[in-house]
């Protein structure tokens, strides 16, 4: 099966490379403007497949991305050290106005996977501009909060001292800085946070828990002071996402997509947890949220939504 990617910066290239090493698909082909970065890292990459698995990577253009199953786009800006998400808005809209439909000309079949920040209003634009191809909302997907969620059970799992496969937490509505981290919704090996906390003795005290909010929160900022961007995190979610639709795995997963209303926000574009199959979302599953978490995903969407307006949406 084919995957394509547009946009071979460190997000697209590391996600390639990340699915090399799961040995997702059979075939790769990187899209880029800059049609030099594209050939370098598919050669750069495709000397990975000895190592990895038996995957064709190749640059191309968009007409190659025909047949393509999923289409993941990392094109646009990336933050600046400081550089909210959001402040990206107008830079990356420009480019989508453009990417979009010549990816959508091509690979008319195939699930859409938005990356390219702000996700939450990129992924609103692209479904907008989808709905000229008649593509189902359902395949017009992005990461959303799919690698928060994955910071938070990650750092609750240090925290309790189990393997974060047994610690389901989902952190909801936009990719940024008013994201919110379900704590009321947190199991552990099926029990809720408290009785496995209480039962190890390991009580999580209101700074612990302040603490693990900040971390997930602000994790992006802090990486990109130090190194100029994030990738290895985002690259491998993509590359997770990639797998799950790709084999039809029938994963949870907390992605963005266009929502009706969400805490009487309408027509805005957030992360909720949604059941992911192979033509994208199969079913989408409102969290039960307590009081403060519910006006916190009430904010969120807000924000996000006042964004989206801003750019005529
Ligand atoms: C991050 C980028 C993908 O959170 O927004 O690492």
């Amino acid at each position: 099966m084919k995957i394509g990617i547009v946009g071979c910066g460190f997000v697209g290239a590391t996600a390639a490379y990340a699915m090399v090493m799961r040995g997702v698909g059979r075939k790769i082909v990187m899209v880029d403007l800059n049609r030099d970065r594209a050939r370098a890292e598919a050669a750069d990459i495709s000397h990975a497949v000895p190592f990895a698995h038996a995957l064709e990577v190749t640059a191309g253009e968009y007409e190659d991305l025909n047949g393509a199953s999923l289409v993941v786009i990392a094109a646009g800006v990336g933050q600046k050290p400081g550089e909210s998400r959001l402040q990206l808005l107008e830079r990356n809209a420009a480019v989508f106005r453009s990417v979009i439909p010549a990816v959508l000309k091509h690979a008319g079949e195939a699930v859409l996977l938005v990356a390219t920040n702000p996700v939450d209003i990129m992924t609103h634009l692209a479904a907008a501009l989808a709905r000229d191809f008649r593509i189902p909302r359902s395949r017009i997907i992005g990461t959303g909060t799919t690698l928060d969620t994955a910071r938070f059970r990650s750092l609750l799992s240090n925290a309790l001292g189990i393997d974060p496969r047994h610690v389901h937490a989902h952190v909801v509505g936009e990719h940024g800085d008013s994201e919110v981290l379900g704590w009321s919704l947190v199991t552990v090996g099926g029990m809720p946070l408290e009785t496995f906390a209480k039962r190890r003795s390991l009580p999580l005290h209101p700074d612990q828990i302040a603490s693990i909010d900040h971390q997930v929160r602000h994790a992006a900022y802090k990486i990109i002071a130090g190194k100029q961007a994030t990738y290895y995190g985002i690259g491998s979610a993509i590359a997770n996402v990639a797998d799950v639709i790709l084999n039809d795995r029938r994963s949870i997963l907390t992605l963005c997509t266009p929502l009706v209303d969400c805490e009487g926000v309408g027509n805005v574009t957030l992360s909720l947890p949604h059941l992911i199959g192979g033509s994208g979302i199969l079913e989408t599953f409102p969290p039960t949220l307590d009081e403060r978490e519910r006006r916190a995903l009430r904010e969120s969407a807000q924000i996000v939504r006042n964004s989206i307006e801003s750019i005529g949406m």
